[in-house]
C-alpha cells in the first residue's frame, strides 16, 4: 500500500498545489501518493493560480493537472501525513480531527525544518513582492527534508 501525504492551505490554489507538485517530484510514485486540499471552499474545482503554475514550470514541475478541493474529515482516514502551510490552516484542520490519532497526523510543514518554531509559509495570494519564488524556495527545501525522512521510513 502507498504512503499518502496531503498538503493543505487555505484556497488550494497557491501554496498547497506547489507543495504537492514539489514533493511528488521527489518521491517514487509507485510507493507514495501526494495530494492537496484547502480548508476554504472559495476555489473548489479551479486549477492552481497562474503564478504558482509559472514558478513550478520554471523549475520543471507541471501542476496544471491539479484542481482545488476542500479538506474533509474523511482525509484523516485516507492520509498518513497531513501538512498544513500555516498555523491558521493547522488550527482549522485539527478542529475537524475525530480523535487524537487523527490530530497527530497533522504537522505544520516548516516545523520539519525549524522544529517547534511554528513558522508559516506566507500566503502569497495578495501579492507580497517575490512571494511566489520565495514560497517555492521554502517548499523546495522542506520537501527535500520530508522526502528524505519518508524514504528512510517507508522504503
Ligand atoms: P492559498 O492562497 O491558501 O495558498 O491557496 C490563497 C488563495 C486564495 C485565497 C486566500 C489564500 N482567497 O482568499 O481567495
Amino acid at each position: 500500500m502507498k504512503t499518502k501525504i496531503l498538503m493543505v492551505c487555505l484556497g488550494n490554489i497557491c501554496r498547497s498545489p506547489l507543495a504537492e507538485g514539489i514533493l511528488a517530484s521527489k518521491l517514487p510514485s509507485e510507493h507514495f501518493f501526494v495530494d492537496s486540499a484547502g480548508t476554504g471552499d472559495y476555489h473548489i474545482g479551479k486549477i492552481p493560480d497562474h503564478r504558482s503554475v509559472a514558478i513550478a514550470k520554471l523549475n520543471g514541475i507541471d501542476i496544471t493537472y491539479q484542481t482545488a478541493r476542500q479538506f474533509t474529515p474523511k482525509d484523516f482516514e485516507e492520509f498518513d501525513y497531513i501538512y498544513a502551510m500555516d498555523y491558521s490552516n493547522y488550527q482549522d484542520i485539527v478542529k475537524l480531527a475525530p480523535n487524537p490519532e487523527a490530530t497527530q497526523k497533522v504537522k505544520l510543514i516548516l516545523n520539519e525544518l525549524f522544529e517547534d518554531e511554528n513558522v508559516d509559509v506566507p500566503d502569497p495570494y495578495y501579492g507580497i513582492e517575490n512571494g511566489f519564488p520565495k514560497v517555492y524556495e521554502m517548499l523546495n527545501q522542506v520537501c527535500d527534508e520530508i522526502a528524505d525522512k519518508l524514504k528512510k521510513k517507508h522504503l
